[in-house]
């Protein structure tokens, strides 16, 4: 079973759905971390594009989510905070609309979630890779509540960066996440649209945990 929260960067709804996993005591998967991974291989291969399909095909993602963190893999090699980089940040959107690279983290996803409850993230996910998942939820902000969680993030990290440089950021992602041609950030006509600029954090997920409740199939 499978329940998609979509969204632009920064809205809210990784640490949203990473909260509800927990409550729920359900499985997490965040779909950005996969093409943050593949952005890797991306900028080992130096942005060459054929060399960066040879390293796809001969490297390994695998994530897998534990005690409220989601890990990411490459062959061995943890890269968890590896590809929370600005240096990922600014290439990612590049990568994640290379048709070949969607429907390789497509693939990996439909996977997993035949064998458990998710709960999943991303920006296409209720329209293009679950259409028939079970709930949908789209997530919004405005801009400047989006960046300020992102430089939080980043800061919280020890990276030296500015408002006004992760607004540019997140402005351009979103503008090629929206308008790339294979799948773009859209909202579903089925999805509940969440404000996450007003909300606190904790009314946003009980009122996501209290809808999906009902719905897990009891063991
Ligand atoms: O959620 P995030 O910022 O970690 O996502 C990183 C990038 O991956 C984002 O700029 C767009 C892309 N992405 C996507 O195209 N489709 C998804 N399902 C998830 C993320």
């Amino acid at each position: 079973m499978i329940v998609v929260i979509d969204g632009p960067a920064g809205s809210g709804k990784s640490s949203t759905a990473r909260a509800v996993a927990g409550q729920l005591q359900i499985q997490y998967l965040d779909s950005g971390a996969l093409y943050r991974v593949a952005t890797l291989l991306y900028l080992k291969a130096n942005r060459d594009h054929e060399l960066f399909f040879e390293l796809l095909k001969e490297n390994k993602i695998s994530f897998h989510f534990k005690e409220n963190f989601f890990f990411v893999y490459l062959n061995d090699a943890d890269v968890s905070e590896k590809i929370r980089t600005m240096e990922v940040s600014q290439n990612v959107s590049t990568v994640a609309a290379m048709p070949d690279v969607r429907a390789y983290v497509n693939n990996l996803m439909r996977e997993v979630v035949k064998s458990d409850v998710y709960v999943a993230d991303g920006r296409d996910l209720g329209t293009a890779v679950f259409p028939n998942a079970e709930l949908k939820f789209y997530m919004i902000a405005d801009l400047k509540t989006r960046a300020e969680r992102r430089l939080a993030e980043l800061r919280s990290k020890g990276e030296q960066v500015e408002l006004e440089t992760v607004m540019e950021n997140i402005a351009q992602r979103d503008d090629i996440d929206s308008n790339r041609s294979a799948d773009p950030l859209k909202k579903a006509d089925d999805a509940i649209e969440i404000d996450t600029s007003a909300l606190s954090f904790e009314e946003q997920v009980s009122s996501i945990c209290d809808q999906i409740k009902p719905l897990i199939p009891s063991s």
